[in-house]
């Protein structure tokens, strides 16, 4: 890729710099109970030809893998943070020291910070919006005092319900959300003042998640039957339709030439009768290949500027917005490739190598339990609410166990989180250790990775609660079809 100066030209001229190629982007979170090794990690980046990284925190352990590894870095600042530097220019300097200056002079290419996450979504109920602003702005004038604004620019994720189009199918109707309209178009302005880029989470998905009703072939690429045609500009999936719902909402306020970054766009593998191995490979190889052939949308042709989410399943995200969450990975938690993806160097994932693992043992349901047992129920709870049962359910890939598979799955599962400790097989009366394998077909019983196990310092993440509000958009889109 050319140079940082090279790539801002190009951001704020793309229409006419056709063949020009970002690469594609990755999200890499941590809410896991046991991480792989991050120079792993990086390794496996780099094998799969990604380029860059988006993080969620400063997590040192991470950026310190990354220097000198080639990839770029947007590192992010966890809601929480807001508020402490809204108020304070010292807490925006020390931020900025600790967690951007010292990295980058470590050789780490960090390209952008990104200030919160997703703190607009209507499910925060505004808890960030008299922050958000004042945030940007300090971490802003951080940047200059550092003397690295040229470098490093700002942005912040937001949710794609920030805009939207009324009760209108059409991107043109687009403009940002009243209750936010005044604060977003100063958000706007200031990155455009700054040369900073917007950045937006688009979730066909989660649509498809929302409304019954809505037509799947809208979510994917290949094509719909029933398009919208927005004065000549015609329409064939909900991803087109939305990005361009924001050029609109961008242009209709005076910014013309704003770059977007999307900043998480991707489909889950289980969790949900959607979330299922096909649909995730036909979505992210159908955004694949339109991102290598620089494709773009009706009212943006060209690059597209786009981080995949997300790079590895968390077994400790939040289940608020549904199961499927802790299933966005493209990657397995042992980082396995989940199914063939094309990124554009070569037609497979490659896999995380050197992975240890736990011995091969699980914990099931004792062959002498008796299923009347009152604790069955109790222990079943006790196990999921501790550990991982998101892929038991209605059409998920362990939905077809009957009761003593659905027992066993969640006894392994909490066995599994807690490091095989003889402890964490002792469900009284009703667990044994196997040394055979309960995974059938689709349904597997994982054994855990070795690494800490570490959920008490699992990082909350807000935006996480509300991506089905993101899907308000797309339902609107819909409906009035
Ligand atoms: C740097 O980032 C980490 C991770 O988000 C955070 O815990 C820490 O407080 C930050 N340091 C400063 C000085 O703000
Ligand atoms: C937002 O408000 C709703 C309804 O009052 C409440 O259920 C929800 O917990 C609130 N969310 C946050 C993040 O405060
Ligand atoms: C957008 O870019 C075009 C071409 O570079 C330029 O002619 C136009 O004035 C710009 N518009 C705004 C609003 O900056
Ligand atoms: C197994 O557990 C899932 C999720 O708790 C539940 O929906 C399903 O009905 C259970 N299956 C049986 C056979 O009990
Ligand atoms: C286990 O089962 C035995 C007899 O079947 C019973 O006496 C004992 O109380 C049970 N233990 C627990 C902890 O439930």
């Amino acid at each position: 890729m050319g140079s940082f100066r090279g790539s801002v030209v190009a951001l704020l001229c793309f229409n006419v710099l056709v063949g020009f190629v970002f690469g594609i982007g990755v999200n890499w979170g941590t809410q896991d109970t046991h991480a792989l090794p991050p120079a792993s990690v990086v390794k496996m980046l780099k094998d799969n030809g990604i380029q860059k990284v988006k993080l969620f925190d400063a997590d040192y352990t991470i950026l310190n893998a990354l220097r000198k590894s080639g990839l770029q870095v947007m590192v992010g600042i966890p809601n929480e943070m807001l508020y402490g530097l809204a108020n304070s220019v010292a807490a925006a300097e020390n931020w900025v020291s600790k967690n951007i200056s010292s990295h980058v002079s470590n050789g780490v290419d960090i390209r952008y910070a990104a200030v919160g996450n997703e703190p607009l979504l209507s499910t925060l109920n505004g808890s960030f919006l008299t922050t958000i602003f004042p945030a940007l702005q300090n971490i802003q004038s951080a940047l200059i005092k550092a003397g690295l604004s040229n470098q490093v620019k700002v942005t912040i994720p937001l949710n794609a319900d920030v805009y939207d189009s009324g009760t209108s199918t059409k991107p043109s109707d687009g403009d940002f959300r009243a209750d936010t309209k005044d604060l977003m178009v100063n958000i706007v302005k200031f990155l455009s003042d700054n040369g900073a880029p917007f950045t937006v989470n688009i979730y066909p998905f989660i649509s498809l998640y929302n409304d019954p009703s809505f037509p799947a072939e809208y979510a994917f690429f290949d094509g719909y039957s029933s398009p919208i045609d927005d004065n000549g500009k015609i329409y064939q999936n909900v991803f087109d339709a939305n990005h361009d719902t924001l050029v609109w909402s961008l242009q209709k306020n005076g910014f013309n030439n704003l770059s977007i970054i999307v900043g998480e766009i991707g489909w889950p593998t289980d969790g949900d009768r959607n979330a299922n191995l096909q649909y995730a490979q036909r979505f992210n190889q159908g955004f694949m290949t339109r991102i290598k052939n620089n494709v773009g949308t009706p009212m943006r042709p060209g690059p597209v500027d786009a981080y995949l989410f997300s790079l590895v399943d968390e077994d400790a995200k939040s289940i608020q917005p549904g199961n499927f969450e802790r299933h966005w990975g493209l990657f397995y938690f042992d980082g396995t490739p989940k199914y063939q993806l094309s990124l554009g160097t070569a037609n497979a994932l490659v896999g995380v190598s050197g992975v240890q693992y736990l011995a091969k043992k699980w914990c099931v349901l004792s062959p002498s339990a008796n299923l009347d047992d009152p604790q069955v129920p109790l222990s079943v709870s006790y196990a999921c609410e501790r550990a991982d049962c998101t892929s038991l359910g209605y059409e998920t890939s362990c939905g077809n166990l009957d009761i003593k598979g659905n027992i066993s799955y969640a006894f392994n599962s909490y066995y599994q989180v807690h490091d095989q400790l003889d402890t964490a097989c002792k469900f009284p009366n009703l667990s044994a250790v196997t040394t055979s394998d309960p995974s059938t077909g689709d349904c597997k019983f994982r054994i855990m990775i070795e690494g800490d196990y570490s959920s008490s310092s699992v990082n909350g993440r807000a935006g996480a609660l509300g991506k089905p509000l993101c899907s308000i958009l797309f339902v609107l889109l819909f409906t009035f079809l």
